[in-house]
This record gives structure tokens, sequence and C-alpha cells, in this order.
């Protein structure tokens, strides 16, 4: 273990005992806060995005294995492109999208990742086509019919999705497409087998995973969407510790990663109904009919 990671090690532990005497008195976005917070402390070495990076999610070719591929699959061309990174972490994917051309606003809830993703823009190269702004998602509005596309990557279940979705379509412009990627469990049988398995489950506070209710409320905002699902045998990738890497020098995880990943791809389009044990979903949804506010 490096001396960074060591160091947020460190402070995450002291995160954990703090919790079991303040978890009381906390409300779950002050714990939230206080996660990020460290998260960011591991985070704060940002780096050059190196250009087999962007090479890759530039073409895009791997959208039928991995979430992230498809939405850059979904963006598309980025040149003159505004997009909203909402929830935007410490801004590597931000970042990326500036990279190729997009301007970005990127918005989270901590100021610390907020720092990190400014302090990456900066690195990047990318501090004049990208804002970034520690807001709470919920209380918040976006600049309204202002983006082309907007990124929710893993924030949906951390939040009230009843307020935060109509601003999400207020943001967009009137052909906008929101792309919303979130970790689902629609299977009783699936969600039980889970809970036997002992393994590191909810990564923050206010994690959770969205069930089949969730979707068709996210749904209720949007004239037109697709849902396009991951993650079935690809669930196994915690099981590679060289997932991350798999574009430098793992050519067994790289093997491994796109199998799987594409024994889920075929499954799925075979038999469409296998759709509730998958793990994650892309949903891009847009209002270009017309309907833009809350109908719930
Ligand atoms: C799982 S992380 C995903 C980060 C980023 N989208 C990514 O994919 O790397 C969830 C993010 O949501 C942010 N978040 C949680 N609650 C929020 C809220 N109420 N308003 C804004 N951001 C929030 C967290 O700070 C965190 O950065």
């Amino acid at each position: 273990m490096d001396c960074a990671s060591h160091k947020g090690e460190t402070l995450r532990n002291q995160f954990l005992n703090m919790n079991i005497t303040r978890n009381k008195n906390m409300g779950i976005k002050d714990q939230e806060i206080k996660h990020q917070a460290v998260t960011a402390s591991e985070r704060s070495h940002v780096k050059l995005i190196p250009e087999y990076i962007l090479e890759r999610y530039k073409s895009a070719k791997w959208w039928r294995f991995f979430p992230k591929d498809f939405v850059f699959k979904t963006i598309g061309e980025f040149k003159d492109k505004t997009i909203c990174d909402f929830g935007c972490g410490s801004g590597g994917i931000a970042a990326q999208f500036a990279k190729l051309g997009a301007s970005v606003m990127g918005i989270d809830i901590s100021d610390e990742l907020i720092k990190n993703a400014k302090d990456r823009a900066i690195v990047n190269d990318v501090s004049q086509n990208t804002r970034f702004i520690a807001v709470d998602a919920e209380n918040y509005e976006l600049p309204p019919k202002q983006f082309d596309f907007l990124l929710a990557y893993d924030i949906l279940h951390h939040v009230d999705i009843k307020s935060v979705l109509p601003n999400i379509c207020s943001g967009l412009k009137q052909d906008g497409k929101a792309i919303i990627i979130e970790p689902i469990s629609c299977s009783p049988v699936f969600k039980k087998l889970r809970n036997l398995i002992p393994i590191k489950k909810d990564a923050s506070p206010a994690d959770r995973q969205l069930n089949k209710a969730d979707l068709k409320l996210i749904s209720n905002y949007f004239e037109n969407y697709k849902l396009t699902f991951y993650s079935l045998f690809g669930r196994l990738i915690r099981f590679f510790p060289n997932a991350k890497y798999m574009d430098r020098d793992h050519p067994f995880t790289k093997f491994f990663l796109l199998l799987l990943n594409g024994v889920d791809r075929v499954l799925i389009s075979v038999f469409p109904f296998l759709w509730r044990y998958y793990g994650i979903v892309v949903f891009v949804g847009d209002n270009s009919n017309g309907k833009q506010d809350d109908k719930i």
C-alpha cells in the first residue's frame, strides 16, 4: 500500500470509529458529506488522463460491454456540447468530456470532491471549459434549458429522486438527453442471495440499489426513454483485482471482463426477461416531444 492510500485508509478508519459514536446524532446527508470528504482525501492526488484512456472512450468501441463506454457512445460528438455532470465526484468523467471538447458543469455535495475536480481540470488543462460547484442537488436549480446532455452517474440512489428529477429535466435543452446510470436490484431472490454473500456492499451511508418502482418513477419524467442493462455475470468484476487496469498490460483480465460482459449482452438480447437479474441500468431519457415538468 502506498503512502497516500495508507493515509486514506487511516482516515477512513478514523471516520468509521467516529461514526459509531456519532451516527445516532447525524443525519444521513451529514454522514454522506463526511464520507465523501474521506473519499476526496484518498483521491486528492489528481493525475493527467492518459492518452490511451481518452482514445478508449473517444472510440467507445466497447459500449456493448461497459456502461461508461456506453455513455461516450451515446454522446457521440463532444465538440461544442454542453454537459452537466450531476454528482460529479472528483471530476474524472467531467475532465474526460472536457478533453474531448465539451463545456462541462459539474455539481456535487462535497466541497472536498469539488476541489479535487477543479484541481484535476487544472492538471488536464481544461479549466477554461469546466465549471464545478459544491451544492446539494436536492436544493439547487440548474440553469434552465442549458444542457445537451446531463449525466447522473451513481447519484440518484443517494438522493430523493422526486426532488431532483424535475430539476434534471428543466436543465435540459428541448432535444437534450439525460443519461442515468444506477445500481439496481429488481429480483427479491437475488437480493436475498446477495445479503447472504459476505462481500462489501454499500459504499457510503446513503448508498442503496434502485428497484423496479424507482425505475418506473424515473421513467415518468421522460417522454421517450430506453433502458440498457449491464452486469449479470459482469458482477464478478469485483474478483478481478486488476480490472481498473485492463487497458494496459493485463490481457487476462481484459479477456475475462470482455467475455463475462459479452455473455451478459448476448443473454439479454436472447432472453430480455432476464433484465431483473442484472445489476446496473443505463437509462437514457429525453423530452424532445415537449414534456418537461414533474407529472407524478
Ligand atoms: C458514487 S459517487 C459517484 C460520483 C461520480 N458520478 C462518479 O461516477 O465517479 C456519488 C456522488 O454523489 C454525490 N452526492 C451524494 N448526495 C448528493 C447530493 N445531495 N447532492 C449532490 N451530490 C451528492 C457524492 O458526493 C458522490 O460524489
